[in-house]
């Protein structure tokens, strides 16, 4: 973020401007946006479908770049202890990083966002069928999942901030799953420094849903190194243990006593050496399913003093440490090896399509989903 769009952005003004990505120019235009947001191009796709790239700005240094591909955070700008600005999460500053094959940095996924196992479920006494693009399982919604699409794109102005509100229809049997399903995401930039993000669908056919966001987050900033020394709180005394494969056995086990447990601040890197292959797994929040969020998980970075708390009307959260990040990726502040990121994607609980004992994921016809979840940022002095 430069200081030039955000100091004019506020002051309503901006008309154009050039800015110079990795992946050719951008130009801004600002015409007839709501105040606190930008609109950009950011290239085409592979079928010569225009991306447009949106900035929502605070007036408390605060700003969130979200663009239509998956409507996607490429960047969420927020200050340290001393007041310096930077990027808390992994991504590109040019389209082409996102089109090729990569891990849903800061993407929306869905239909169905983690696991289902085997690829499949019965709904109503039909079998459904799904890719299965993770070994033997279905994970993030499939070969082309909501990660890669492109979303309608509308600004606007709301009580609590500058807001950008994603349409996507996704038609019936699309990736093999019933029903046509209109979903919205709209993410605000809170004057209260939160990215908020709230989730609506409706569909004409029972489906499973399960769309959330999957940010990799680095307090500390671009180019910091690896996540192991953040310090993670949860409000959740269980979590779903797994198969080799990543899909949960169904039990519900106590966090209790092992490396699992975050009830009390520990870093990641504290007993990740206990987990085999990092953490990745589902964690049943204590609260009861509310419709306003509430607490789930609170993250301090020491050296920057950023802290970060998500809130969420779902019952659980998928903890994930990058443990597939291998370096190969170089995205804003360089590679992207083992552990640079974590993800806390708020969700129901992977499979629950195949596990009657999990909070169900079937939408029906005639009702809404509906989904908030909000990360909260603040500085520890
Ligand atoms: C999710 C999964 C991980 C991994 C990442 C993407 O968080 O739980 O196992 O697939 O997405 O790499």
């Amino acid at each position: 973020m430069n200081r030039c769009t955000l100091t004019i952005t506020m002051l309503g003004l901006c008309l154009s401007q050039a800015v110079q990505g990795r992946g050719g120019t951008m130009s801004e235009k600002n015409a007839s946006s709501p105040a606190g947001v930008t609109r950009a191009e950011f290239g085409k796709t592979a079928e010569g479908t225009p991306v447009e790239l949106y900035t929502l700005s605070n007036a408390g240094g605060m700003t969130a770049k979200i663009m239509t591909y998956g409507a996607t955070v490429t960047q969420l700008i927020v200050r340290d202890r001393a007041g310096k600005t930077g990027d808390v999460i992994l991504g590109f500053d040019n389209l082409a990083g996102y089109l090729a094959n990569e891990p849903y940095l800061g993407a929306i996924v869905g239909r169905y966002g983690n696991r289902i196992a085997k690829g499949k479920f019965t709904l109503k006494g039909a079998t459904y069928t799904l890719a299965t693009n993770d070994g033997p399982n279905h994970l993030h919604g499939g070969l082309k999942g909501f990660d890669k699409k492109v979303w309608k794109a509308e600004p606007m102005s709301t009580p609590d901030g500058p807001a950008l509100k994603l349409t996507y229809v996704s038609k019936d049997g699309e990736e093999g799953y019933p029903g046509n399903l209109t979903s919205t995401v709209v993410y605000t930039v809170t004057g209260k420094n939160e990215l908020k993000i709230e989730y609506t669908a409706k569909t004409d056919k029972a489906t499973p849903i399960n769309i959330t966001n999957h940010a990799y987050f680095n307090l500390a900033g671009p180019g910091s190194g690896d996540v192991l020394g953040h310090e993670v709180t949860m409000a959740a005394d269980r979590y779903t243990p797994v198969d080799a494969t990543l899909i949960p056995t169904g039990e519900i086990a106590s966090v209790k006593g092992t490396a699992m447990d975050f009830t009390k601040p520990a870093t990641i890197g504290s007993r990740i050496a206990q987990v085999k292959g990092g953490y990745d797994h589902n964690y049943v929040l204590n609260m009861e399913v509310s419709k306003a969020p509430v607490f789930a998980v609170r993250v301090r970075e020491p050296k920057s003093g950023r802290v970060m708390e998500v809130l969420t009307t779902e019952p659980g959260v998928q903890f994930y440490t990058g443990n597939f990040l291998d370096g190969s990726l170089k995205g804003i502040g360089g590679a992207y090896k083992k552990h640079y990121g974590f993800c806390l994607e708020t969700q129901h609980f992977p499979d629950s399509p195949n596990q009657p004992r999990f909070p169900s994921s079937i939408l029906e016809p005639g009702k809404t989903f509906h989904s908030v979840t909000v990360y909260r940022f603040s500085v520890e002095k």
